[in-house]
């Protein structure tokens, strides 16, 4: 049993924390927003994150789990200080590193006894100097000893915590292996093979990845777009591609592309890293328009669907949240879709399963609706924009019934293109043959 303060009770924090409790250590969780520490308190997770909750609840009631707003009584006795704090894009395309930074300052203050500090956060390649610079600098005792770890996390919103208790690797990079190797021990129970690396190697491996898997993404779109060109389908196509194990089957699911809260300010801040370092980072910023074009392709075929114009038209959108799961809003691809069909005039009615809260808070002018046949009644097109289990198998005929006219427009491709056609929908899906309209053709 270690002692072990996280900072940030977020989806990366909260998830860190509990699972390292639920392993058996002693775990505070220290967070600067008290409504959320309230919440947590009583067991009751703010975000929805499959299977959270459950793990808070039972680590509150042995004891290994504890919320505050202060650092001081979270920190007391902490052998590791693991840093989970949000870095959301800078105006330039940077990362924000102020809330790291402010973290730092406040474990420099209440440094009493020597320890590791180990960033979670998602920061840019060289931070975990900084950090150190910042401790050193604010640091009321200076002879006290602490070194720093980066620690990078890979973990899925949606799959949280099956992903970080079934990591494929642990990265870790920092100046002492020593200090290295004991955090390399939190993670011993996981048998998850360990990468001991430098602070800027480990950093760099987190932005790669995800830059990485955005590209995949963005490679089986632009793959897509080609595949309506020429009437091949792309989900065959990706499916014969995977099966090659030096490609894998996974992150090559065609759609309205990539959102969420990592992967477009990941790939930027990388972009713009690049570019301040002298590189030229051509193809992650193609990764990264292949991705805005996505989505402005889906309305662009939607208009021509609906004769040139979507003023006045009613759009159902089934699905919000940036990916199924989640409610998280970030970066949802619904958002910039819905101000586009705004913007030309559409009337937008939507539902989602657990993101509609949040989504109130960013969209106006939505009529929000309890279900997807509510949305369905009197619209003249439907867009699947998030893939919720859900949406999966719905009684596509009462919802055709209910349509003013039948247009499918699949966004994560979950239908099947002739089941559709043969209910008598207009569907389109992405890179479903000719016009993404399915294998035989348009309809
Ligand atoms: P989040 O916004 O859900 O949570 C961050 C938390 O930190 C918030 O609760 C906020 O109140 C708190 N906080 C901010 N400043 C603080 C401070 N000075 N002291 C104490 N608490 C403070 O963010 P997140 O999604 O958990 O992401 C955290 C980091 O992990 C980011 O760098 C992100 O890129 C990275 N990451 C996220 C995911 C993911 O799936 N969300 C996965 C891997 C890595
Ligand atoms: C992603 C990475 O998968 C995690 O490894 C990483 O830790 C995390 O970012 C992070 O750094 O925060 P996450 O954003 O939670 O995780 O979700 P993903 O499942 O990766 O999906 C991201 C976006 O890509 C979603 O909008 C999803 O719809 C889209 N996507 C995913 C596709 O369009 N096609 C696919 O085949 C897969």
């Amino acid at each position: 049993m270690k002692e072990i303060a996280v900072i940030g009770a977020g989806y990366v924090g909260l998830v860190t924390g509990a699972c390292f409790a639920d392993l058996g250590n002693r775990v505070w969780c220290v967070d600067v927003n008290e409504a959320k520490i309230e919440s947590l308190k009583m067991g009751k997770v703010p975000f929805f994150e499959p299977g959270l909750e459950e793990i808070v609840r039972r680590n509150l009631k042995a004891g290994r789990i504890f919320f505050t707003t202060s650092y001081a009584e979270a920190l007391k006795n902490a052998e590791f200080i693991f840093i989970a704090v949000n870095t959301p894009e800078g105006s330039e395309g940077e990362a924000d590193l102020s809330y790291v930074e402010a973290a730092a300052k406040e474990i420099a203050k209440h440094l009493d006894h020597p320890v590791i500090v180990v960033n979670k956060s998602t920061v840019p390649i060289g931070t975990g100097d900084i950090v150190a610079e910042i401790i050193r600098e604010n640091m009321a005792n200076p002879s006290i000893p602490f070194w720093v770890v980066s620690n990078p996390e890979f973990l899925r919103e949606g799959s949280a915590v099956h992903d970080f208790m079934n990591p494929d690797r642990i990265v870790l990079g920092s100046t002492s292996r020593e200090a290295a190797e004991k955090v390399a021990e939190l993670y011993a129970p996981l048998q998850a093979p360990v990468i001991i690396t430098d602070l800027r190697t480990a950093e760099m491996i987190k932005y790669a990845s995800n830059a990485f898997l955005a590209t995949k993404i963005s490679f089986i779109n632009e793959i897509a777009n080609i595949c309506e060109a020429l009437g091949a389908d792309v989900k065959v196509v990706a499916w014969g591609m995977g099966l090659d194990h030096r490609i894998g089957p996974e992150f090559l699911g065609a759609g309205i592309g990539w959102g969420g809260s990592c992967f477009p300010k990941d790939v930027r801040a990388l972009a713009y890293m690049a570019a301040t370092h002298g590189c030229h980072p051509q193809l992650l910023r193609s990764v990264i328009e292949i991705n805005q074009d996505q989505r402005r392709r889906l309305v662009h075929k939607l208009r021509s669907l609906l004769g040139g114009s979507l003023r006045n038209k009613v759009i159902g959108i089934l699905g919000l949240a940036f990916k199924p799961n989640t409610d998280d809003m970030r970066e949802a691809p619904s958002v910039e879709i819905i101000h586009m069909l705004q913007h030309e005039g559409a009337k937008v009615k939507a539902y989602d399963p657990a993101a509609m809260e949040n989504a109130k808070a960013i969209l106006n002018g939505v009529e929000f609706k309890e279900d997807p046949y509510q949305v369905a009644e009197g619209a003249d097109a439907l867009i699947l924009v998030t893939e919720w289990n859900e949406f999966k198998q719905l009684d596509m005929e009462r919802i055709k019934n209910l349509m003013r006219k039948p247009i499918l427009m699949d966004g994560r491709n979950i239908y099947d293109p002739e089941k559709m056609r043969a209910l008598g929908f207009i569907y389109r899906g992405i890179g479903r043959g000719f016009d993404g309209a399915g294998t035989s053709g348009g309809s």
